[in-house]
């Protein structure tokens, strides 16, 4: 099922098939975290996440990827509005409407990381990991560079 939310002419979708993927591309491969990120890999991780397009009259302007089972884990990754869209509210009410998706509302585990943006997510009730010494990582770094 795709759910579609609206709120002063944008929308925000999660209906794959209206995904610009070369705006989409276009944004990660230039962002901190995903710098040179192929294009097949972009479309891969669109097409095994739940994904978020934000949208003016069908022209994307903010996308964001959750990769989650739905039940137990919720992992935010991707997040970003078009820079001449930016300080509009728009992530927020991209964040909003992700919390609020009812196929999410059992998840009880959210996760993001991120370098400077702690104070949107902070307004969701994100905080920083409450026990650290209990998180592993593990990092391999890609072909690409990151
Ligand atoms: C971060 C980003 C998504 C914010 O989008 P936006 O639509 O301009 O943000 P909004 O207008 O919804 O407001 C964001 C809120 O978070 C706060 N905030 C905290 N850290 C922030 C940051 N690093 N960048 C932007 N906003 C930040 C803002 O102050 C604002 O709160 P306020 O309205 O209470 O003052 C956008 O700047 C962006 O795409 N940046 C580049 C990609 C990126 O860094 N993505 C996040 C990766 S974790």
């Amino acid at each position: 099922m795709n759910d579609l939310y609206e709120k002063n002419g944008y929308t925000i979708s999660t209906d794959k098939s209206k995904l610009d993927l070369r705006v989409i591309h276009d944004f990660l491969r230039n962002s901190y975290w995903a710098q040179n990120i192929p294009y097949e890999t972009v479309v891969r991780a669109i097409e095994n996440s739940l994904c978020f397009g934000l949208y003016q009259a069908n022209k994307q302007l903010g996308f964001a990827r959750v990769a989650t089972d739905y039940c137990r884990i919720a992992y935010v990754m991707d997040v970003f509005i078009l820079e001449p869209y930016r300080h509009r509210g728009l992530s927020k009410w991209l964040m909003e409407c992700i919390l609020a998706h009812p196929p999410l509302q059992e998840v009880r585990g959210w996760m993001l990381a991120t370098q400077d943006a702690h104070g949107l997510y902070a307004q969701f009730g994100f905080t920083p990991l409450e026990k650290p010494e209990k998180y592993m990582q593990k990092r391999i770094p890609a072909p690409y560079g990151v």
